[in-house]
């Protein structure tokens, strides 16, 4: 953790991912070389990509070469950008079949016509490691045993990492996408958070963030967030990642604004995102029976 002073605010302390997530992955390693000693098969993770979408393509490179830091085999399966939802289904479907495979990832964007939402539910729950399939969401929903999606348990990770009192907290969420916003209100429902989720059709969304202990922001919206957004103390957990014109990243959250003012708040990049990859990483090597 830093802290940062900006004047005479108090400091705000900057929740960083990235020995979280080396902590996962060590963690992981361990299991997986202990399940390797005891017989048990590497775990293997397949990504099934359909873009042409560089981005997306360094970034399911990144999750294998983590995965084979950790000793989890990945394959990329590279449908090509002009894979039809049939084929798409028919490889989830074959993956699902394959008893050498443990987890199942969907990567997006998909070709046009190709609804995500509706081919990960060909996706065998058992292997649904990043929780994209609406079964999975479902028993989320019902409290019931389930793979969350990776950034929504990435986001409860961090809070617990940096022991952020949840029970009775008023929490918001900025968001409600089925990948983000609905599954991470379900898991701070849980853990007995008040929770608020914000949208697109929110009406003063500053008046609403600003009763939050704890605020998530996942919209995709470089700075919406600024310091009129976040109660003084407030825990501030960033999830959006929107590219700079220099070809970085930049968060939802206005940072500079914001760290004085919040209690904590997570950087991006080095915030939610290595801990989402490490939790990948965690449920695989969980779908392959090391627990
Ligand atoms: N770090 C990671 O590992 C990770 C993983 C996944 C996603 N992300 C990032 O997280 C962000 C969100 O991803 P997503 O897949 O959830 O995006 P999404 O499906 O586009 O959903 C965005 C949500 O933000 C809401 N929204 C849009 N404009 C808003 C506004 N002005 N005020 C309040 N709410 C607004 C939308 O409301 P409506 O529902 O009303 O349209 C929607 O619910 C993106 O930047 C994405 O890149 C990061």
């Amino acid at each position: 953790m830093t802290e940062h002073t900006s004047g005479t605010a108090p400091a705000g302390v900057e929740l960083r991912g990235r020995e979280l997530a080396a902590a996962i992955r060590a963690e992981t390693a361990e299991r997986v070389s202990a399940g390797r000693r005891s017989g048990r098969p590497r775990p293997r993770l397949a990504v099934v990509v359909a873009t042409a979408d560089e981005a997306t393509l360094w970034y399911v490179r990144s999750i294998a070469k983590a995965a084979e830091g950790v000793g989890i085999a990945c394959d990329l399966v590279d449908l090509g950008p002009a894979a039809r939802p049939q084929e798409i289904r028919a490889t989830l479907e074959r993956l699902g079949a394959d008893p050498d495979v443990h987890g199942v990832m969907l990567q997006t964007p998909l070709p046009e016509g190709a609804s995500a939402q509706e081919l990960a539910a060909a996706i065998d729950p058992a292997k649904d490691v990043d929780g994209a399939n609406p079964l999975s969401l479902g028993r989320l929903a019902a409290g019931l045993a389930a793979f969350a999606p990776a950034t929504a348990a990435a986001v409860l990770a961090l809070l617990d990492r940096h022991g952020v009192e949840l029970r009775g907290a008023r929490a918001v969420v900025v968001g409600r996408s089925t990948v983000v916003g609905k599954p991470l209100a379900h898991l701070l429902l849980d853990r007995h958070c008040t929770v608020t989720v914000c949208h697109s059709r929110t009406r003063d969304l500053a008046a609403v963030t600003s009763t939050a202990e704890v605020l998530v922001a996942a919209v995709g919206r470089a700075g919406l967030i600024g310091a009129e957004h976040v109660a003084p103390g407030a825990v501030v957990i960033d999830v959006g990642t929107n590219p700079t014109p220099d070809g970085g990243l930049t968060g939802d959250v206005d940072f500079d604004a914001v760290i004085g003012r919040a209690a904590a708040l997570t950087p991006v990049p080095g915030g939610v995102g290595p801990v989402t990859t490490a939790i990948l990483l965690r449920h695989t090597a969980q779908a392959a029976g090391l627990t």
